[in-house]
């Protein structure tokens, strides 16, 4: 069956997590997918091959760190010779850190950045190219739902995911002309590696003053992620973008998240940060 915005899809972090997920749904629907790891063991031209029980797709993984230009650029080169398109990116590599504003070095702020925010700017910079070349494609940015609410002690992550929103708004406006769509995805608490490779600030130690809240605040993170649903409901998510002719700006994923960003647009912020400060603090 043809699909609406072309089969080759580029999947960025899908060693783990959602990206895994999103990565397998494709590649169950028949899609060329390639997806990719900053892990050592994969030489840049090697790659592994899993193939569709169900259908003719495939994922092959390749090496990629989204916080090196010529990794990106070499990344999507390879994909681009051996399909001649990129038809759908999906961005979705990415981590957190923790800790308060004041505890975290400006270092630290820059390397969420530079992941989260950059990675997707670096992505779009290498890939949008191609896909006005060949008349069209789709971006999916990952967002969070953290890009609704900034959460306390996760700022420099909510930041990052607010900023990958005003990109993926303007982008979307920017490429329409050339037939690029641009939907942004934000997931809730998902239970992934995301947990696992939460980096915490190195000013976040006992003699922080906020350590006895930041330590209340991360243990409410941890529970609400371990505890929350698998990243297939993402993946679901984002399939149901790609077979849409013109997708939405914007979606929540989760029926409780929904109407909380629903209800977010009618209550008064001090309302809306009462209740997350009651959630994290
Ligand atoms: N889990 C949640 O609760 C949650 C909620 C909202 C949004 N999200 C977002 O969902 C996305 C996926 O996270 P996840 O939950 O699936 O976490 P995960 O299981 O830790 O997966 C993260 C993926 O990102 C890749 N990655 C990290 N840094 C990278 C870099 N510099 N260059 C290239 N790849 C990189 C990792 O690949 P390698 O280590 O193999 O390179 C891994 O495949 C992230 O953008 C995250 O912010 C997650």
């Amino acid at each position: 069956m043809g699909k609406i915005h072309g089969d080759v899809v580029f999947v960025t972090g899908a060693s783990s997590g959602i990206g895994r997920e999103i990565a397998r749904a494709f590649m169950d629907e028949g899609y060329r997918v390639y997806g990719t790891t900053r892990k050592k063991a994969l030489q840049e031209d090697e790659v592994q091959l899993e193939k569709s029980k169900n259908s003719s797709g495939f994922i092959k993984m390749i090496r990629l760190d989204v916080c090196d230009e010529e990794s990106v650029e070499k990344a999507v080169s390879y994909v681009y010779q051996k399909e001649g398109r990129i038809d759908i990116l999906v961005n979705n590599a990415g981590f957190g850190i923790a800790g308060s504003i004041e505890d975290t070095s400006t270092e630290e702020a820059l390397e969420q950045f530079n992941t989260n925010f950059f990675g997707v700017h670096r992505m779009c910079r290498h890939v949008v190219p191609i896909m006005r070349k060949n008349g069209g494609g789709l971006i999916i940015n990952i967002s969070s739902v953290a890009a609704q609410f900034s959460i306390p002690f996760q700022a420099m992550y909510s930041a990052s995911k607010y900023a990958v929103e005003a990109l993926s708004e303007a982008l979307r406006i920017e490429t329409r002309p050339f037939g690029i769509k641009v939907s942004v995805v934000e997931p809730g608490d998902t239970k992934t590696g995301f947990t696992q490779s939460r980096q915490y600030v190195k000013g976040s130690d006992e003699n922080s003053v906020y350590f006895d809240t930041f330590k209340k605040s991360v243990e409410k993170m941890i529970k609400d992620e371990t505890s929350g649903p698998g990243p297939e409901v993402v993946a679901k998510a984002v399939l149901k973008i790609a077979k849409r002719k013109n997708p939405p700006i914007r979606v929540t994923v989760g029926t409780g998240y929904k109407v909380i960003v629903f209800l977010k647009r009618f209550l008064p912020v001090r309302f809306v940060q009462y209740m997350v400060s009651k959630m994290y603090s």
